[in-house]
């Protein structure tokens, strides 16, 4: 599997130490974008994302949990985001126009769904998107329980897209770690997103490694 560190996870205070631990180890930089009203609860804007774009040698993996993702993703592809997904239930009807939207800036755009919303929901946009993000926990906060029935959902969307003949990927995000991923990769799971099984690890390399089914890099 391909390995997104959530940056939610880092020390704030020394973001660019932490962006650089994982530098050369994450194939991906994972950040949340959490409004307060989508989501209860409010992370970073801006200002962060363009910091964090000085520092990183990874593509910019921004995951959108804010109402009217319409109105942002300008912004974020202009902060340096190269793929960016948003909430299927904070788009409904409009989601296709969202996709197009992210296209047209040259961002990969993604689907996102939490673990309560049908998996059925994203099947047609499977011939829009990049990817479909599976929430494994519900959006809004790092460091919870990684949710059992997300296997299941992942086998269904992999046979979907498949069917489909569909070249999106899977990515899910919540509750990953070592423990569950190889679980995930056999479900058929592309990109794990993890924060704090990276961030909170004694050595972030070997447990992105760990996380990939890889022996870290020398
Ligand atoms: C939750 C975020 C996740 C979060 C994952 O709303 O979307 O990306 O940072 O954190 P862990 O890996 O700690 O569950
Ligand atoms: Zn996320």
């Amino acid at each position: 599997m391909l390995v997104a560190p959530s940056i939610l996870a880092a020390d704030f205070l020394h973001l660019s130490r932490d962006v650089e631990t994982v530098n050369r180890h994450a194939d991906f930089f994972h950040l949340d974008i959490m409004d307060g009203t989508f989501v209860p609860n409010i992370s970073f804007g801006f200002p962060v994302v363009e910091a964090i774009a000085r520092e990183a040698r990874k593509p910019m993996d921004v995951h959108l949990m804010i109402v009217h993702p319409e109105n942002y993703v300008e912004r974020f592809a202009k902060a340096g985001a190269a793929m960016i997904s948003f909430h299927y239930e904070a788009a409904l009807e409009e989601s296709g126009n969202v996709i197009g939207h992210i296209r047209n800036l040259g961002v990969k755009p993604g689907i996102v769904i939490n673990p309560d919303c049908p998996v059925e929901k994203v099947f047609p946009y499977l011939g829009a998107v990049d990817y479909v993000l599976l929430m494994s926990v519900f959006a809004g906060f790092g460091g919870q329980r990684f949710i059992e029935d997300t296997y299941g959902r992942v086998r269904a969307l992999k046979a979907e897209i498949i069917r489909q003949g569909s070249h999106a990927l899977i990515e899910v995000d919540g509750g990953v770690s070592p423990a569950n991923a190889g679980k995930l990769a056999e479900a058929g799971v592309d990109i794990a997103v993890a924060g704090s099984a990276v961030f909170k690890a004694e050595d972030p390399g070997a447990a992105i490694a760990a996380i990939r089914g890889c022996t870290p890099l020398p």
